[in-house]
């Protein structure tokens, strides 16, 4: 009786001590902005230290998709997994991390196994797919928000000129101006469309160079506007020039984030959109302005 308890004693005591332990975090995200994924798995206890005496085997579902046999020094990938591949140089430091292309990486738990001589261990880690909007949900109101604001001051504007001043309004231009603000209301909605938040995607994308693009029309309709009610004067000037700064700092903004996953330079963009928000409320007020002090129209310079 007591050699079998001894023995059973034993087992247990060796058998812990075999075990290998792990301290790595065994829940990951990727997001559609990671291009590889790195699955952790870092042993904690190695005593060896010998990339000889040590075996990697990583599961997914419990089929096998990389494994590492340190006595011959050789590695494989599955088919599904091609790109699959741990830093060998860090195994002897008891990182088994997995690193994988991240179309390979499918959501799910997956199995690392490591095996140092006799003593071995595993760890489930879980990788979850997270959904990140391209820019923040503030940042896309006010994307959007700016542009359609900008958009309804140049129909009001409008509303003003072909009211206080018609007889300067020939047919021809009023035509020109309404077309002209159709074509810019209907490509910002298109894009505002299309650039409904969510991913990253080349729809988003193209939706957001939708938006703001065209909105340099917004300065020469306001400066045709100007001329069209009572011609050019300091302010006006200074307000396209504004407007203008605006759509560069726009476009400046728009270039630097249209190709990054995780945008950082959405600000710059956005104060952009709001400075040819803001010309063309300045344009409004003015014109309302100078149309109420105004009390004879005066008669049309250009024809
Ligand atoms: C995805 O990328 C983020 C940011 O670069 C990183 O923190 C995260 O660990 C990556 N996810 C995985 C599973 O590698
Ligand atoms: C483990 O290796 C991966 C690359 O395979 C690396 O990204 C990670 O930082 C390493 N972790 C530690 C703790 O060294």
């Amino acid at each position: 009786m007591w050699p079998l308890v001894a023995v059973l004693l034993l087992g247990t005591v060796c058998g812990g001590s075999a075990q290998l332990t792990f301290n790595s975090t065994r829940i990951v995200e990727k997001t559609i902005c990671n291009e590889t994924v790195i699955l952790p798995c870092i042993v904690s206890n190695l005593e060896l230290r010998k990339l000889k005496a040590m075996y990697v085997k990583w599961k997914h579902k419990g089929k096998e998709i990389f494994t590492f046999d340190g006595v011959d020094n050789k590695f494989n990938s599955s088919d599904d997994f091609k790109s699959a591949t741990i830093a060998f140089s860090h195994l002897t430091e008891g990182n088994a991390s997995l690193q994988l292309k991240a179309s390979d990486a499918v959501p799910g738990n997956y199995t690392c196994e490591v095996t140092e001589s006799n003593r071995e261990g595993e760890i489930i880690v879980e990788l979850r797919y997270h959904m990140v909007s391209w820019f923040h949900p503030k940042e896309n109101i006010l994307i959007v928000i700016f542009p359609i604001l900008a958009i309804l001051l140049f129909w009001g504007q409008f509303g003003i000129v072909t009211l206080k001043y018609k007889s300067n309004c020939t047919s021809e231009k009023t035509i020109g101006l309404i077309i002209a603000g159709l074509f810019l209301t209907v490509v910002v909605i298109v894009g505002a469309v299309l650039f409904v938040p969510g991913e990253y995607s080349v729809k988003n994308a193209s939706g957001l160079g939708l938006i703001v693009i065209p909105t340099v029309t917004l300065v020469v309709l306001q400066y045709c506007l100007f001329t069209t009610a009572f011609g050019m004067t300091l302010f006006a000037i200074g307000i396209l020039i504004l407007q203008f700064l605006g759509y560069i700092l726009a476009v400046i903004g728009l270039s630097l984030c249209i190709t990054e996953c995780s945008p950082t330079q959405g600000p710059l963009m956005i104060s952009g959109l709001g400075i040819i928000a803001l010309a063309e409320l300045l344009g409004l007020v003015y014109m309302k302005f100078v149309a109420s002090n105004q009390k004879t129209i005066p008669p049309s310079r250009s024809n």
